[in-house]
């Protein structure tokens, strides 16, 4: 359960810790859920799907749009990740959590991915693990794992080297991360002990989400698509988390759009169009490419 510890004209910040015990003393089967638009938390999830597979048990991995919510009573470990946006875990995301079941004495980790130094990384983390709790599940595990970012704007307004300054993330001491991370909440599991989190409070955490999203949509100048380059594949509808798309007309719906960038960064043809203070923006993608980048993967995934 989460209490609530007021500091008057700054924020709250929530205490997340179990309020009842594990429905088993060892786990048997777990599920690892991922929302991911450029791979980095997809692959984090893989990678602690991989080491408790290592360790015997039953692992399902998927993306969040696959996973089953009425199911996730009937495992015994579930971790959920997502990459931190505007400070915030993704409404998408959100609104997944909000209808997951009650999932009684499930051991709980939730793990979040972010860009460059990071930022509000540690309290989107914080939210997975709360509402998790709330439905009865134990909290015993955390993780934030930091790679480059995969927000245009940044590179597309000429800070290239903000981005690139992170081009060696992940590397193997982040997987380490990942591998500990996955190592302790078995650890904890076996010893039948939850953890306690709580918030970081900070004055830009109470721009996060909606109001910091609003500032950078009206940066934006335009979101179109080419009809000469789009190829009709369908993977910007598919990422799209909110069905802004429509590639009959084609079409954006700006106002329905919660600017993730999934479209542009996932488009195989650049035919999304987009402009940033009147430039052009490009996707993470380009970045890799015009940088000779290629990012690491971890051994077991290869
Ligand atoms: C729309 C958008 C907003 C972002 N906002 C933040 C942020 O507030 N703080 C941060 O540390 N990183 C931010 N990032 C960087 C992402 O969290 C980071 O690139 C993440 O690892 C991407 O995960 P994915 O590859 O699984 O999609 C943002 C990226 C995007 C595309």
């Amino acid at each position: 359960m989460a209490a609530s510890l007021a500091l008057p004209g700054v924020s709250s910040a929530r205490i997340v810790k179990a309020t009842g015990p594990l429905k088993k003393k060892k786990p048997e089967s777990a599920l690892v859920v991922w929302y991911s638009q450029t791979g980095h938390t997809e692959r984090y999830g893989r990678l602690i799907a991989r080491c408790w597979g290592k360790q015997g048990l039953s692992v399902d991995a998927v993306p969040m749009k696959r996973a089953d919510r009425s199911l996730l009573a009937r495992y015994d470990l579930i971790a959920v990740g997502t990459p931190v946006q505007y400070l915030d875990v993704p409404p998408n995301v959100q609104d997944w959590l909000a209808g997951v079941p009650s999932i009684p004495g499930t051991g709980i980790v939730g793990y979040v991915s972010f860009g460059g130094k990071g930022d509000g990384q540690h309290n989107a983390a914080v939210t997975l693990l709360d509402t998790l709790t709330r439905r009865g599940g134990v909290p015993l595990g955390m993780g934030t794992f930091g790679n480059m970012s995969a927000y245009p704007p940044t590179w597309s307004m000429g800070y290239e080297a903000r981005t690139l300054a992170f081009r060696d993330k992940p590397d193997q001491a982040t997987y380490a991360q990942v591998r500990k991370l996955a190592a302790d909440v078995l650890g904890r599991y076996g010893r039948g002990r939850g953890i306690e989190v709580k918030d970081e409070l900070s004055v830009r955490g109470l721009f996060k989400g909606g109001i910091s999203r609003g500032i950078a949509k009206a940066t934006i100048g335009r979101h179109e698509i080419d009809p000469g380059r789009c190829i009709h594949c369908g993977t910007c509808v598919d990422r799209c988390p909110v069905g802004a798309i429509d590639l009959a007309v084609p079409r954006v719906d700006t106002r329905r759009c919660i600017l993730c960038f999934g479209c542009l960064n996932n488009c195989p043809t650049g035919a999304h169009e987009m402009t940033v203070f009147g430039r052009k923006i490009y996707s993470f993608a380009e970045l890799l490419r015009r940088n000779g980048i290629t990012l690491l993967e971890p051994p077991e995934l290869v």
